[in-house]
């Protein structure tokens, strides 16, 4: 794990002033260190009948479609809103300051998917509860949430405490 958060890079004051960014392009960038983090992933998950990968939109999709491909399931994007050309369904969710949404294709899931939601990053959770929430609203079961990196000090962990959560890195 040490090769991995050797390839995660500090950016101060980004976005905003007093936020410590993860870059993980380093880590996408580098061929070894990718393969390693999606292998830890999705192994876990292998067996567990696994019948799509949901990613959140942006770096979501670079590890979920990966982990998708490798359990051999289809990917499904969790977007932004206005993004996506279809019926949606959506969720709102507070931030710090303000709110956010995140949409669905309607028929992307429905009963009977077992879902693993995977992105880069699980900070204050809201991103990944709205996420679960987006995923049952359509009928569907999470089977789990991976993450790359976990900031463990912004115990977005206590909002998903009904799903399993399996996180590469801690800071
Ligand atoms: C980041 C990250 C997660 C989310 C985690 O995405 O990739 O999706 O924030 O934060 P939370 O646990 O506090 O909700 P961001 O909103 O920066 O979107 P991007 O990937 O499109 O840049």
């Amino acid at each position: 794990m040490e090769q991995l958060k050797s390839k995660i890079r500090d950016i101060p004051d980004f976005p905003k002033p007093g936020i410590l960014f993860k870059d993980i392009t380093p880590l996408v960038r580098d061929p070894a260190a990718l393969r390693l983090a999606v292998h830890q992933l999705f192994h876990p998950f292998l067996g567990q009948d696994i019948t799509a990968v949901g990613g959140m939109e942006a770096r979501g999709f670079i590890f979920g479609a990966l982990v998708a491909w490798e359990l051999g399931v289809g990917f499904v994007p969790l977007r932004k809103p206005g993004k996506l050309p279809y019926n949606v369904q959506s969720i709102s969710y507070h931030l710090e300051y303000g709110s956010a949404s995140l949409e669905a294709h309607t028929d992307s899931l429905g009963p009977g998917d077992k879902v693993l939601l995977v992105d880069d990053l699980l900070a204050t959770g809201g991103t990944a509860k709205a996420s679960c929430d987006l995923v049952e609203s359509l009928g569907a079961t999470i089977a789990a949430c991976a993450f790359v990196i976990e900031l463990d000090f912004l115990k977005g962990r206590e909002k998903l405490s009904n799903y399993t959560i399996h996180s590469l890195l801690h800071y």
